[in-house]
């Protein structure tokens, strides 16, 4: 697949928090309840806002400057500058009388319909979530989500405040929530996060890709992956008005949303507020290494929660370093997510951006999953080559969202604290039903899938009685296998929201079709 048979993307237009993300350790993100009497001000109001928006374009820059500062050994210094996105929700959309909405049904229900398909906790009369501190009732669904980034705490603080003060009296607060990132980017159980995304296809320039291209053209897998173990997605699965991935083909498939679609540049943004108990995960690793030793498969509750996840602490892959972390592997961003499960890859010279080659040394396969157990974490998300659901893999290149979580909550210091702790998840997506709630439903908490001995995911899939049966290889080829029993991730908010094109943001704020 040839680079110009690529579309280029509006980078102009396209928020920069769907293809980019937001540097930066803090986040701000405030949802308001939009007054309908007061719908002409509040639009005058937000519009100013609108405009602040970080475009593709500007975060891109943004990231680019930091990693060449950071390669040449001076990174940037902490800046005041504070980037911004801005979605809106199925009640949003209606309050504006938006032109433009997306006919996905989940999106459209809104996230509290979907907890109790998603295995939350809710009240078995009116499947209304329960302990959601927002999303849950309509006082706490918002109806415009902004999502404030940076370097500096008082900067980001100041811009939400700013806002939430321009728009006093034309609007409620439905929620506020605060990220932060933990040092090495680490999510609360310890593990490095925010190691593994797709690659949309894509150009943004004659001959500039969105992703660069590492692999050497010649590569056999050079028109699948943007470096080894990174899959090229086209990027309608991220992006209405661009085309959509096929399972079963390299060539694009139909138009996301249609051709000529009013929802171009727009994104679908899941947003999960989830809870997480250290102490109980902690303890729920300790059960499981107890049984497992019980059954002749002796490891600590680090091993096993390696396992679980499916990489090491550091990052390092367990397909590649089964028995131990290893810093050569989990430090280096060329080789710590190069590998796939079924197929080993070759060796090859990876072209960087600048210029410079760097040896790729390649990575075995792991048919069996004696490296990586089926059921750990990131093999059930992303089980990459794996055939799924008993049939090929292409299905999960579709079912990939570009991820956007930040933690939230202090570091856990050790104790049985209670302290409220965890991870907003974020994630961009054209689908809900084929890709967030397919890894949710389907493969996550469903024991026979993606593969038939996948298991519940143990990171984050529910708690069912009698537990979640998980079943590890010994290095002989038997089976150890334990009932896992614990609850350490609970969802306690949800928001589901559009997050449009900047033109057509813009048009929603102006045109005074209601
Ligand atoms: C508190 C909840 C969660 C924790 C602690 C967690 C933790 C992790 C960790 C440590 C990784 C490995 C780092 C990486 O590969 O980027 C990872 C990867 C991933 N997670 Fe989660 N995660 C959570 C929730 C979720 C949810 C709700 C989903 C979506 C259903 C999800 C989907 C993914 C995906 C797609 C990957 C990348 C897998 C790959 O490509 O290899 N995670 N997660």
């Amino acid at each position: 697949m040839e680079l110009s048979a690529e579309p280029v993307l509006e980078i102009d237009d396209i928020q920069g928090h769907i293809l980019v993300g937001f540097r930066g350790p803090y986040q701000e993100i405030v949802g308001f309840r939009l007054d309908p009497a007061a719908l002409g001000p509040a639009r005058t109001a937000l519009l100013p806002w609108a405009n602040r928006v970080t475009s593709t374009r500007t975060a891109l820059a943004r990231r680019n400057a930091a990693k060449e500062a950071e390669a040449a050994g001076a990174p940037l210094p902490a800046s005041d500058s504070v980037m911004m996105a801005m979605a809106l929700t199925a009640e949003g959309l209606s309050c504006l009388n938006a032109a433009a909405r997306p006919e996905d049904p989940d999106f459209l229900a809104g996230a509290a319909r979907s907890a109790a398909t998603l295995s939350d906790v809710t009240d078995p009369s009116n499947g209304v979530p329960l302990g959601w501190v927002y999303g849950d009732v309509p006082e706490r669904i918002p109806d415009v989500l902004v999502i404030f980034g940076g370097d500096s705490e008082t900067a980001v603080r100041g811009m939400a405040d700013t806002l939430i003060a321009d728009l006093d009296r034309l609007a409620t607060i439905a929620l506020r929530d605060t990220g932060v990132r933990l040092p090495e980017d680490k999510e609360h159980f310890g593990f490095v996060d925010g190691i593994s995304q797709p690659a949309p296809r894509g150009r943004i320039a004659e001959d500039t890709a969105l992703v660069h291209r590492a692999l050497p053209p010649g590569d056999p897998i050079a028109g699948r992956f943007a470096r080894p173990g990174r899959p090229l997605v086209w990027p309608g699965q991220y992006l209405f008005g661009e085309p959509t991935q096929l399972a079963d083909s390299l060539a694009p498939g139909p138009i996301a949303g249609g051709v000529g679609t009013a929802l171009k540049n727009g994104s679908l943004l899941v947003l999960r507020r989830l809870r997480q108990d250290v102490a109980a995960f902690q303890r729920g690793m300790e059960n499981l290494a107890a049984s497992f030793a019980g059954q002749g498969l002796s490891a600590d509750a680090a091993t096993v929660a390696a396992w679980c996840v499916g990489r090491w602490s550091d990052g390092t892959p367990l397909v590649l370093s089964p028995d131990a972390p290893d810093p050569s592997i989990g430090g280096n961003i060329h080789r710590r997510n190069g590998f796939l499960f079924s197929q080993a890859l070759d060796s090859a010279d990876l072209r960087l951006p600048d210029g410079s080659e760097v040896r790729f040394p390649g990575s075995p396969a792991d048919l069996f999953g004696q490296a990586c157990p089926f059921f750990a974490h990131i093999r059930q998300v992303n089980p990459r080559d794996d055939p799924v659901d008993f049939g090929g893999h292409g299905i999960t290149l579709q079912a990939q969202m570009l991820r956007r979580g930040i933690p939230y909550g202090p570091a856990w210091t050790g104790a049985d604290d209670g302290v409220d702790r965890g991870l907003i998840f974020m994630a961009y997506q054209t689908s809900i039903a084929n890709q967030f709630h397919r890894l949710m439903k389907r493969w996550v908490n469903d024991n026979t899938a993606p593969l038939s001995r996948s298991g519940i995911d143990p990171v984050i899939g529910a708690d069912k009685s009698p537990g979640r049966a998980l079943e590890r290889r010994h290095a002989d080829g038997h089976f150890a296998r334990s009932l896992l029993r614990g609850n350490w991730v609970t969802a306690t908010g949800a928001v589901y929201a559009f997050t449009p094109g900047l033109s057509a943001l813009r048009r929603m704020l102006t045109e005074q079709t209601s």
